[in-house]
Order: C-alpha cells, then structure tokens, then sequence
C-alpha cells in the first residue's frame, strides 16, 4: 500500500502488547520498530495517519485499548474481565441465547445519526466498537442508585426466576425504549422478543410486563429516523447513479492495530480499502461487518485470519438509493433493511414481503448487526449455508456490485463467480411493477430464531386476469442443498403458462419434484421432507396468486400461521387468605431486584482470585474405543498452559459418583464409550488459552468400533443393563385383556431433551488452609463433597461448599454438577491454586447426560365403551453408558395417571447405548409414564371410535377410590367434578364443534383441541434437610440458612414467607443466606418439586422453638416491640439461634396426589407441519399455595418447557462418531417467545387446602409439565383430521415426540399429487 507520506509515530508491539513503540519509515512505505519493552523488532506496512488504539465509551466512562487482547475478543470478555460489567451474562456466544445483551448507539443511515440498538457483545468484536458508546444492565439502573423502570417492571411481574436471562431481556427492552419511546407499541414489543431464551418463565410474565409498558402513542412530527424520500433524488457523482451523498464524506484517519498473527484494518475509505487489499494479496481476509457469521461457523473467528477489515465505519457502504434501479449498500443490517422495506410497502406492497422474510431471519439483537452482504458471503464460503438472504436477492433478480466502480454480477453467477480479493460493495435492481408478484415462505424448526427447514422465493409476472406468465418466474430456494438454489427447469417449462390450470400446476410440480437435489447429512432433517416441502411451498405461492378463486378447501392453503398469530396475552386465577399474608400473598421473589439489575451473583460471576488457573475438559471424538495414548506435549508448550491432567494423576479413586456400584469414571482410563467422554483436564492461566489448548491434546484411539446410538437399535440388539426394580403386576392382566371384548397393543416413542439451563456448568475451588472452598452450581451439595472428596482423597470435612443460587438446572445440576466438581476440585488439589472450570455451551451438551428418551410397548383390554380393563407396558429407558440416574422404579407409581384400571403389568427395561448417561430432568419418571399412559387413552378411543376426550373421562380416578399401584386412597381426588368443569367453563363443546366445522371446510388447514388430565404423586420419602434461623440483636434482623437450592423457583421467597408469618415480623427483616455445607450439613439434593415445602417446613420448626424461647421475655416486657424483645433476650443470654432437621416419615409410596387438567387448541397447517398453540387452559391443584404469583410462574414455565420437549427440541448423533451435531443454538430448538400459547390461562384450584402438607400447599415445580402433552395429542386430532380428508383416518397412528414440524408433516402422509385447486371462474 502507498504511504501517504504522513508517518505514524506509535503502535502496539504485536509481542508483548506495549503501546506507543516509536515507529521508523523504511522503504516503499514499510514501517518498523524496536519494543521499547520487550525489544520485539517488527515491521508492517502502514497507510498513514495511524491510529493503533480504539476508544469506547461504556456507562459514561472512556476506555481506550491498544492490541493488548486477541482480533477475535469479544466486547463481552472486555466487559466482564475488566468487571466492567458483570451484570452483562454469557452462556452460547452464538448469538442464540441473549444473556449477554448490551445497548450500543449505532450508526443509522436514514437519520445519520447514532441510534440505540440491542446488540450480542458476545460477538461484537472488542476492537470495532471504537467509537461506541455502550450502556449496560447494571448501569442504567441497579441496587444502590435505584432500579430502571423496565427494571422494577419485570421484577414486579415475576418476569424473572433463576435470573440468568433477566439481564438480557431488561437490555433488549431498554434499547427498543430508547430506539422507540413514546412509539412503541405492544405488537413491537411481541415482536421483538425472539432473541432472548428464557427456559424457566414461559415468557407470558415477561411479554405481559413490557407490553404494559409500552404506549404506542403515534410518531411526533421531529420523529429521529430520516425519511425514505430523501434518497430518492440524489445521484452519485462517480457512478452516475442515485446515491445518499455520502461518498468519502468520512476521512478519520485509519485504525490499525498490529497482533501476534494478524492485523487489523478499520479503513474509512476506498482508497484505505484498496491500499490494504493490493498489500496483502495472498493473505486469508476476514471483511468484517456484523460478526455474526461467528455465532455460526466457528472457521469464521477473526483469530483464523491474517488480515481483518472492518468495514464498519466505512460510510459507503451504507448507501441507500432509489431510482429507476434500487441500490442498497453492503453495510446495511438486515434491521436497516426491514425499516426501509417496510417504509416502503406504502408505495408498493412487494416491499413488505421482502421486510416479512428479514424479519424472520436470525432474531433482532442478531439483525441489529447482521448484514446482508455478510450472509451472502457466508454462503459464498460455506455452500451448505441456508441463506435466506440469497432467496431474497434471487427474487429481486439482484445484482451485486463487487467493487467501486459499479462491476457488478448477476446473483445467479453470484456463487461461481471469482471473488477473490474482491468485496461485496452494494446490491441493485430494477423496481417491480404492478405485474410482478413475490412472496417468501420460511419454515423451521422453532417458530422464531430459526435457521429454515426449507426457506421459498417465488416471482412471476403475470396477467391477473388470465394467470399467464408473462415471464420466466424465479423459484428459488434454501435449505435444500449446497448445489440447489433455483428451480431452473421448472421455471422454464411455467413460462407463458396459466399457473392456475390444474394440470399445468401438475405438470410444474412433477417438473420440480424431478430436479430438486435435497442434501442428507445427520444434522439435516429429512430429505423427503424438504423435498415435500419446497413443493408445498410452490403450491402455496400458487394458491395464494390465484387467491379466492383457488377453491373453498384449497384455499386454507394459502395463509402462513406466522403472520397470523394474534398478540399473545395471558390469564391467572387463584384464590389467597390475607389473614394469613405474607403466607398465600403473591408476592415477588426476595432476589428478583438483584436479578433485574444483573447484581444476582452466579458462579461464574465471582472476581477471579489471584493465581486462578482456568481449566478445559479434553473431550472423546469417538463413540466406542480403547484409548492407545494421550500427548499432551504440543499442548504444553503453549504459553499459558499450566499441566494436562489424565486419569494416571488422579490421587484418590477415579470415581466422582455416589459411593456404591456403579462407578463412573472422571477421567476415561482405558475405554471411551461415548463420544464426548472426558479423557484429561487442561489447565492454563486464561479461559482461551486452556479452550485452545484442548485441540493441541492428542488422543489415539484403537479398537474404534460403531456406536450403538438408537434405543431400537440397542433393543434389536439387547444392548441391557442388569434389571433396575422389579417387574410390577397388579391383578390378572393376561386373563383381563384376554377377557376384554376390545384389545389393542401399540409403540410409542419419545426423545432426549437437553435441559437449557442457561447457567451452564461451573465450579470454582480454592485450596485453602483446612482444605478447600468450592463454589459449584450443584442442586446438591453433599454430592459434591463427597465427588471431589473421593477423586482427592481430602477429608469431607475439608470440603466447604456454598451455592448461592442456579442460573436454571431443572435437574441437570442433581448429578453431573458433581463431576464438574470434582475435576475442578482435583485440578485445584494437584496445583495449589484456585481453579474454574465453566463449560462451553457446546461441551455441556457433548459431555452430559440429558432426559432420558423412552420407548414403551404395551398391549390394552377394554370395553366396547372404552373402559380399561387390564394394561401391560414395557418402559425401555435409554439410559445411555450408565443407568446411574435412571427413573424406571418411580414410573410404575404414575403409571396410570388419572385412571381407574385394576389389572397392570409394568416391565422396566435399562437400555445401554454409547451416549452420555442420562440423568434426571424435570419430571424425569412422571413426564413419559403419563405420556405413555394418555397414548394408550388415545389409542383405546380410536378403537372404539371415540372422542378421546369421553373415553379419558370414563376412566377417571373417583374420589376414595385406592390408586392400585400405590395402594393409596385418593382422599381428595376431585377430577370427576374437576375436568368435565373445566371442559365446561372453557367452552370445550362449543369449541369442539367450531373445530370440527373448521376442520371440514379447510383442506390445508386444521383445528385440534386436546384434554388431558392429571393425578401425580408427590414423594418426600429420603427428604434430609437441614434448616437455620438466627435473629440478630440489636436490629431484629433474621437470617434463614436452608439445605435447599435456590434455582429459580422461589424456594427462598417461601422460607421467608413463612418464617415471617411465625414470628409474626415483616418480611423485610428477613435475609435468606447461601447454602453451605457446615450449617446444614448432609441435606438432599434439590429436585422432585419438594425442596420449598420442606424447607418451609424445617423453617417453620425453627420459628416455633425461637418463639418457644421468647415468649417468657416477651411476656414480661411492658413495650414487646420486636426489637426490644429480641434485645432483652440477647442481655439474658437466650440462644437466638435455632437449627432443625427435616426427616418425615412417609410408609406410603407419595406423601399426597396432586391433581389437574389441561386444555390445549391448536391450528396446524398441513402443508407444512408447523403449528401454533392457540389456547391452554391448566386447571392446577396447587393446595393452598404458599406464594401464588411464584406457583403460577412455576405452572407456566413447566408447561413451556414440555412444549419445547414435545414440539422443538430434537437431538442428533453422527451416526459414525456418535458425536452430537445438535450441539449449538443454531440447531438446537428450546421454545422461543412465540413458541408459547397465544391465549395461555393457568387457573390454581380455589378454595383448596392440603391437609398432607405443609401450610395446606401443594408442590408445583414438575406436575404441570406433564400435563403439556396435551398439545401434542391436539396437534395429533389436527393430523387426524386431515388424514381423514385423505380417507387415512380408519387406523390408529402415533404420534412420537418430538412431533417436529417434519414429524407431524410426514405423519399426515403428504403427497405432492393432492396438491390441487378447482378455479372456478
Ligand atoms: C443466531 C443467528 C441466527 C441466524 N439465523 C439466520 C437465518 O435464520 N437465516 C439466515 O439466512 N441467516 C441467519 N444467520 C446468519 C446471519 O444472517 C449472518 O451471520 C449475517 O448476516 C452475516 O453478516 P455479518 O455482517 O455479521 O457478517 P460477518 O460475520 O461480519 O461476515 C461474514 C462473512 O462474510 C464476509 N463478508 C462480510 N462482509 C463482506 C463484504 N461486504 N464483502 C465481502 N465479504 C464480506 C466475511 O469475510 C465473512 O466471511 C443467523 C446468525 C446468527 C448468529
Ligand atoms: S452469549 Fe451472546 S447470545 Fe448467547
Ligand atoms: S429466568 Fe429466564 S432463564 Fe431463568
């Protein structure tokens, strides 16, 4: 590159970071310099003047960085290791989860001016927000100066449980306010929310607080976004084409930053850009827009890269013109391009397709950066990519300009075009007219923040009145394959046809059906049914050009279920007793404040100690092996690599479970039998060090065998472990069923499920004087000492463990925290330091277990009516390399759910395959027992030709009957009087009839109404825990210390709730401490939705002895203030402490029953297998809940979570390696703020104490969840019903989950030749 002459007089030295290293000219613009520090001599070209540090600006206060951090580091690392902000979470880095949002004013081109936007600063590069001013959770509102408004909002709606989103949510609110104000509308704000998972609310509270919050008021005159007609008229000087002027209007001088490996480039100009791209021609170039093709392939890190360019703040390439050709610059976010498409719908509505297919791209934080030319180039370097931006620009019949003078290339040369050395500049077309006529379909797996299944772009030109095509139409494609985009064929045989005539639509799609080429690969769905897919998306373009007179039932096919979901809105009944507040009073949680400001403190929080090493777990690459060796030599020569850890360092016993058979190892010795096994640690001085570090470990294996991957496969080869529990008979079901006049036996199957917890695996320990202090995200803490007990040999006692609370578990944290643990614990044992070790996202999900999926096989007799007689099932429980966690005992007790039937069989089978060992997860027995048991129901109606509904109803449980499983009456079952009265009072009668008039008139859509009700034990047999009240002198104030785990479903708020009430004080003297393991020592995990109760109840103990104590004081004192009693007792030297141990004691397989029913409508769309969960109804017996605002939330979020289970989430293996391919957001699918139910009522049965527990309530966390299959059954009536269309309805079909849009597609049987429409003009 040429140097301007004008010599930089200071850099960074690439070695050791100094800055300002004095700089000589050499030749030819070649500069050099000497480290004044460490003496490092380099030398590099420089196009002049220089600046090689940025500056941001980050809550009001200015940090400049030189090259001191790696080209890939992200705004996040920046922001949390500086403590910065802490508040500012991380979990996936791929800008999937929105834990780690921050708002940042950027660059606007319609206004030119600086705007807020919700940004990932987990892929923000640190170095390209020079410039930025940047505003965080913690700042703009927190604990000491006092909460935001969004952030009092959201705390106040219990928008929040374990709090780990919580920062996310607030900052994607807080800048839609400041980018909106007074404008912003409820829909905005619906809308707005797909880049912000939350596993534990069910979104409802958090969609409800922030859609109060918005006013919606009409955009004043001075509104801040400039208008469209602006960049109608100007015209570019150089190219003689319009433009928005603002060519080379910038001349900042040129940043430049010098790293070990690489340099990094922020020109402002052409002639900065073309300087920098003849210098290092050859060189790998990274462009670098938005980041975010980072979140999707990690070969896109800058660290990859010898030279990175950010174009960012070059202001080209934001040009916007509109003149007889559109021109859009390559800068342009695709949230820039929905603002101006959609302001220009008004003047043409092909403009608001366009904006509708941007808006379902990726999720908002995401758009905010996310250009248009980076996802184009994403596809130019990974062809397997499903650009739906490539749709697009296909549609437009686009031309890209790939340099400054104007060269362009058409965008079906796009892809074999040369482009090396070459940048995508700007994209032009020609304006459509009146004739032209577009439309986009997008399917995927989730309903937002989804990468397609199959994304469809169609445009014809076309006489309205005779359906000609007046043209070659464009059909363009993503999704299907690397080497399919267009429908080339297709398109030319419709050109000059009538698209409406029948047979001219057969012949099309049977030309289309030829020629497209569908990919296979492991972590693709299937090829049919994206082949089926692109031909139903074609036909739906088809019905939708001819409209009306498509046909009646054909016309159904039309409409897309995305565009018409309602705004989503929600309603809570329950029943409190304010004699008895704070216990029954809804009330927020104690920590909610603290998890709205981001100040909630999780593991990974905690301030680095000094010398903490970080450490990296080595994973297997194989799913069945012997390992031949493990070198860690490349490794340690690695600066910052501290030791390799194998099982041979192991000190104490290579086992980190529960002492007793079987062992599970920490460290793979000899054999791997799955693929993502741990085989070493690696320890190292930074996170990204000891993560890189992990690839430079190499690990031989022989004996590689295939692994066993599937239960059927381990079935067929009776891959078992040793019987877990007993078979269970109950009766004479061989001679009932024989007996039956109605007999049926069936299959049914359902998957893993990944927990989600967004707080993924963490532990810190620190050696200490009497041995060690660990910080461990566990839902048990006596686990956890004994792990890292066993693994170093150290005493238990030596062992101190404190858990504040869980950024989510549900289960996950029961067991596999401890591993965790204990390799933490051993690492800090072998080096005498403080070390973390936290999980990737993608680690967390390769190395643990999940839900255990399950296949049943079961046989029924039953009346001609439909009442059971007998059933017999055989669970096969996919327990992957060890049955450790395995529920299978517990099911044969919620077997039956709600049903009467004297005669059982009930056969458990461990099935063993090479995958990690499963583990518990919300409801982990209850959930698939009563899935199995209402598939049964469904299947004894088809048989005797019911509607499932009746025949659940015939079989309910009667109150006083005795449950034949557990032996145990069911003393207050009211589900005769409770289901037929929600069913009643929520019009299901009415309904069913709407739906089945709907169902009979709509050939491609369908309406399915589902009831499923609910009986599930609670079991408090094995409840340990320990429970502290200590009252200070001379304030009052109280401290609760309790053995359970506080994770997000409130268990603390309960405890001081009751403990208020006892000691009759106010709730705000009331502290609830972490758990530790000396004040309550060997308490039990956390898990089986009996954690608060029991809490509550060892709480309520301790009162009751304190209150003992004061009583004679309080008696004697004139003026027994609080205070003033707790003082006296102080000056008489009264133990103001009191601790208790729960142990109850329970004979009987569950403490209680509780009760429900759920009523789910849905409306699917044949064509496509997507649905929308229209209306649920829970109906909850909750008992008298203690806290009815956190019981509700806890019905809420169970209910979600098991849509995701039985609708999104789906797990893939490499059928070779065994390896997981769904290990990232991009493939994995939990449910996302429009996943959830538009109407969505959760009503807590009034009136309805329970005398078995504590302060007559009921548990919540895991009943409701098993209740969320009902909308897969309803999704099934929706099958059922078109299958019926069809004249497929006369036999019975499952319904596996999860029933994915794919799923549910192929199970109604689709066949390109029903495609059809009668015109009837
Ligand atoms: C969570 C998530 C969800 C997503 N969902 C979808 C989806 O549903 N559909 C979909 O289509 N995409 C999706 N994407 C992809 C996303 O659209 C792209 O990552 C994004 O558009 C890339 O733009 P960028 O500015 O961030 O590019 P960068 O990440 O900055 O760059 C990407 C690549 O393009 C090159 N490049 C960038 N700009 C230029 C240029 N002007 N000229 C030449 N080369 C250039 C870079 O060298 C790099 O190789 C998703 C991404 C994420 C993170
Ligand atoms: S950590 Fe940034 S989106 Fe997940
Ligand atoms: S509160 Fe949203 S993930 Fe826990």
């Amino acid at each position: 590159m040429a140097s301007t002459g004008q010599t930089s007089t200071t850099v960074n030295c690439p070695v050791c970071g100094t800055s300002h290293v004095p700089v000589s000219s050499c030749a030819n613009g070649v500069q050099a310099a000497t480290c004044v520090s460490c003496g490092h001599f380099f030398k590099f070209r420089a196009v002049e003047p220089l600046k090689s540090t940025i500056t941001l600006t980050v809550n009001g206060k200015q940090y400049t960085v030189g090259n001191e951090y790696g080209p890939s580091s992200a705004l996040n690392g920046f922001l949390r290791d500086q403590r910065i902000s802490v508040g500012t979470k991380h979990m996936c880095y791929q800008g999937g989860c929105g834990t780690c949002l921050v708002e940042a004013k950027l660059f606007e081109p319609l206004s030119e001016n600086s705007l807020s936007y919700a940004v990932n600063s987990c892929l923000v590069p640190l170095y390209s927000c020079d410039g930025w001013e940047i505003r965080t959770v913690d700042y703009i509102g927190n604990l000491k100066k006092g909460l935001h408004p969004i952030q009092t909002q959201i705390a106040n709606y219990n928008g929040s449980q374990c709090g780990y989103c919580t920062p996310g949510q607030v900052m994607n609110m807080f800048a839609l306010t400041e980018f909106y104000g007074d404008t912003l509308t409820k829909k905005q704000v619906e809308d707005s929310f797909d880049g912000v998972i939350c596993r534990c609310t069910g979104y409802r509270p958090i969609l409800a607080a922030f859609k109060n919050m918005a006013k919606g008021r009409s955009k004043c005159s001075s509104s801040t976004v400039g208008d469209i007609e602006d960049f109608k008229t100007k015209v570019c000087k150089k190219s003689g084409k319009s433009c928005s002027g603002r060519c080379s209007s910038v001349s900042e001088p040129l940043t430049h930053l010098v790293f070990a490996d690489s340099q990094w480039f922020r020109p402002n100009t052409e002639q900065q850009i073309t300087d920098i791209l003849n210098a290092n021609k050859g060189k790998k170039i990274r462009f670098l827009l938005g980041n975010t093709a980072h979140g999707v392939y990690s070969d896109q890190s800058p660290d990859n890269y010898d030279v990175i360019m950010d174009l960012t703040s070059f202001r080209e390439m934001y040009d916007i013109s509109f003149d007889t050709d559109i021109v859009l610059g390559g800068g342009l976010t695709l949230t820039m391009l929905v603002d101006i498409f959609t302001r220009m719908t008004q003047e043409a509505p092909y403009f608001g397709e366009c904006a509708n297919l941007l808006k379902r791209i990726a999720n908002l934080p995401v758009r905010n950066r996310a250009t248009w030319s980076g996802n184009l180039m994403l596809k130019y370097v990974h062809r397997d990519f499903p650009s739906d931006i490539l749709v697009l620009l296909q549609v437009l019949r686009a031309r890209i300009w790939t340099d400054f003078d104007g060269n362009d290339v058409s965008i079906s040369d796009f892809l074999s075009t040369d482009l090396t050395g070459k940048l995508v500049f700007m994209f032009s077309y020609t304006e459509l007219d009146d004739v032209d006529h577009i439309k986009f379909y997008k399917v995927t797996p989730r309903v937002q923040n989804a990468h397609c299944y199959v994304t469809g772009g169609f445009r014809v030109r076309m006489d309205k009145g005779s359906f000609v095509l007046k043209e070659t139409p464009v059909i363009a494609y993503s999704g299907i394959g690397a080497q399919f985009d267009r429908a080339i064929k297709t398109e030319a045989y419709l050109n000059g046809k009538n698209i409406a005539d029948a047979t001219v639509l057969k012949t099309a799609l049977s030309t289309l059906a030829g020629e497209i080429k569908a990919d296979s690969s492991p972590v693709l769905s299937s090829a049919t049914y994206r082949t089926n897919l692109a031909l139903a998306l074609f036909y739906k373009f088809v019905l939708n050009l001819v409209g009306v007179e498509a046909g009646l039932p054909y016309r159904s096919g039309a409409s897309e279920l995305y565009w018409t979901r309602p705004i989503s809105s929600g309603v809570q009944t329950y029943d409190t007793v304010p004699v008895e507040y704070p216990v029954t009073q809804p009330l927020k949680k104690l920590e909610a404040n603290a998890q709205a400001t981001g100040e909630a403190e999780y593991v990974d929080d905690m301030p680095a100690y000094p010398g903490q090493l970080e450490a990296a777990f080595v994973l297997s690459t194989v799913g069945s092996a012997t390992i031949q060796n493990i070198d860690s030599s490349e490794a340690l020569k690695m600066p910052g690599v501290i030791r390799v850890i194998t099982a041979k360092d192991i000190v104490g016993t290579n086992n980190w479970f529960l002492p007793g058979p079987p062992a599970r190892e920490m460290l793979a010795s000899q054999k791997v039998e799955y693929c993502g096994q741990p085989v070493a640690i690696v320890l190292a001085a930074d996170y990204g060090t000891a993560l890189g570090a992990v690839y430079a470990v190499k690990v031989t294996y022989s004996g590689v065998t295939k692994p066993v991957l599937s239960l059927d496969d381990a079935i067929q080869q009776k891959s078992f472990f040793p019987k877990q529990c007993d078979d269970l008979v109950v009766g004479d079901p061989d001679g009932a069923i024989a007996q039956s006049a109605k007999k049926l036996s069936g299959t049914i199957s359902m998957g893993h499920q990944y927990h989600f917890h967004m707080e993924t695996q963490a532990s810190v320990c620190v050696p200490k004087e009497d041995g060690m202090d660990v910080y461990t995200t566990t839902q048990w803490i006596d686990f956890a000492q004994s792990s890292i007990s066993q693994v170093t040999g150290m005493l238990k006692s030596s062992i101190n463990v404190q858990v504040k609370r869980l950024g989510g578990a549900y289960g996950a944290k029961i067991t596999q925290n401890n591993w965790i643990a204990a390799a933490c614990g051993l690492s800090a044992f072998l080096t005498n330091r403080p070390v973390k070790l936290r999980l990737t996202l993608g680690d967390n999900m390769k190395m643990l277990g999940k839900r255990y999926p399950f296949r049943a096989d079961y046989q029924a007799g039953f009346t001609d009516a439909g009442q059971l007689n007998a059933v017999k099932v055989t669970y096969y429980a996919d327990c992957g390399v060890s049955a450790n966690d395995n529920s299978l005992p517990s099911m044969q007790t919620w077997a039956n759910n709600a049903y009467a039937c004297n005669n059982w069989s009930i056969d458990c089978v461990a099935v063993k395959t090479n995958t990690p060992a499963n583990t518990a997860a919300r409801s982990p027995g209850s959930l698939p027992a009563i899935f199995i048991m209402e598939t049964i129901m469904e299947h004894v109606a088809k048989t005797v030709d019911k509607d499932p509904t009746d025949v659940r109803i015939l079989n309910l449980f009667s109150n006083g009957a005795v449950d034949p499983l557990t032996k145990m009456p069911l003393t207050d079952c009211q589900l005769q009087t409770q289901v037929p009265g929600l069913m009643s009072s929520v019009g299901y009668a009415d309904r069913k009839t709407a739906v089945e008039d709907f169902n009979k008139t709509n050939r491609w859509k369908k309406k399915g109404l589902s009831v499923v009700p609910l009986k599930f034990g609670i079991d408090w047999r094995g409840v340990r825990y320990g429970s502290q009240v200590a009252i200070f002198w001379p304030d009052g104030t109280i401290a609760i210390t309790h053995g359970g785990i506080e994770l997000g479903q409130g268990v603390n708020t309960k405890a001081a709730q009751v403990c208020a009430y006892e000691l009759g004080v106010p709730i705000d003297l009331i502290k609830v401490k972490a758990t530790n393991s000396n004040t309550t020592a060997n308490s039990i995990t956390t898990g089986g939705s009996i954690t608060s109760e029991n809490v509550c109840a060892g709480v309520i103990e301790c009162c009751k002895v304190l209150n003992a104590r004061l009583a004679p004081v309080k008696a004697k004192l004139p003026d027994p203030t609080w205070p003033n009693v707790i003082e006296k007792c102080y000056q008489d030297g009264i133990d103001l402490t009191s601790r208790y141990w729960r142990n109850p004691a329970q004979s009987t397989p569950f403490q209680y029953y509780s009760y429900g029913a759920t009523v789910t409508e849905v409306d699917f769309d044949v064509l496509t297998g997507e649905h929308t969960i229209a209306r649920v109804d829970i109906l909850f017996d909750c008992g008298q809940s203690t806290n009815p605002a956190l019981d509700v939330g806890q019905v809420e979020g169970a209910f979600v979570m098991g849509l995701g289970y039985w609708l999104t989430e789906q797990l893939r293996f490499d059928p070779e390696t065994g390896a997981l391919v769904t290990d990232s957001t991009w493939e994995y699918k939990p449910p996302s703020s429009k996943d959830i139910p538009v109407d969505f009522r959760v009503n807590l049965v009034k009136k309805n104490p329970n005398p078995a527990g504590i302060l007559g309530a009921k548990a919540v966390g895991e009943p409701p969840l098993c209740m969320s299959c009902s909308a897969l059954f309803a999704i099934k009536h929706a099958i059922q019903a078109a299958r019926k269309d069809i004249g497929k309805d006369d036999t019975y079909f499952p319904l596996n989950g999860p029933a994915t849009p794919e799923m549910c597609q192929l199970a109604f049987l689709t066949d390109p030749s029903q495609f059809t429409l009668t015109v009837t003009r």
